[in-house]
């Protein structure tokens, strides 16, 4: 794949931000026929250092939150500043994924790119956490990297020597997210 809109932003200052595999090849790619109209209101949630986020409102035309745990608003805030934008496009919050400081069916979609596998493992999660702060007929995409095949029961010695067992619980395949999403209601 080309990824037209990613390769944009291959700068060093940019690259110095990635906390893991290129994220906006991730959302390039997850959003290829996506159905969000231009001007919704997107959570982009586990937002980081704010790539993605930049990303959504240059690149979609989106107005979005960029809410995130870890990272420190206000350093967000500077670098939005310095992308050009404004405080009306793009909103750095701090906000836990399990427990949002918003309205209910505030936002029109979610986005979550690299990030959902730290908290979406509950089954739990998306009912009771998650979707009543979509409004109805919203979408979330979400993508994460992952294993081909879980391998958690017998981990090949060669991941152990960059990984804690506890860090490759996180990684899953897509049989492990299909049976997690299909308990949704
Ligand atoms: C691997 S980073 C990805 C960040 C960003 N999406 C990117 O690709 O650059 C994972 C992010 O998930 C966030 N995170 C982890 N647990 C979270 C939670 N419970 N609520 C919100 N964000 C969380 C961390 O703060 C971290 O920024």
């Amino acid at each position: 794949m080309e990824y037209i809109k990613s390769q944009k932003y291959d700068l060093p200052k940019l690259q110095a931000k990635m906390m893991g595999p290129n994220p906006l090849k991730l959302q390039e790619e997850m959003l290829i026929k996506h159905k969000i109209p231009a001007g919704s209101l997107v959570c982009d949630l586990g937002s980081g250092q704010g790539l993605t986020s930049v990303m959504l409102v240059k690149d979609y035309g989106f107005t979005v939150y960029a809410a995130d745990l870890w990272s420190d608003p206000e350093e967000n805030r500077k670098f939005f500043d310095e992308m050009g934008l404004t405080h009306e496009q793009i909103i750095p919050v701090k906000a836990d994924a399990t427990n949002l400081p918003f309205e209910k069916e505030f936002f029109d979609e979610v986005v979550s790119t690299d990030s959902y596998n730290y908290w979406g493992r509950d089954p739990e999660y998306l009912d009771a956490k998650l979707l009543p702060f979509v409004k109805s007929g919203g979408y979330i995409y979400a993508c994460v990297p992952g294993m081909k095949k879980d391998c958690h029961n017998n981990l090949p010695e060669e991941l152990l020597l960059s990984w804690t067992p506890e860090q490759l619980i996180y990684l899953r395949d897509i049989h492990y997210w299909t049976a997690i999403v299909n308990k949704c209601k």
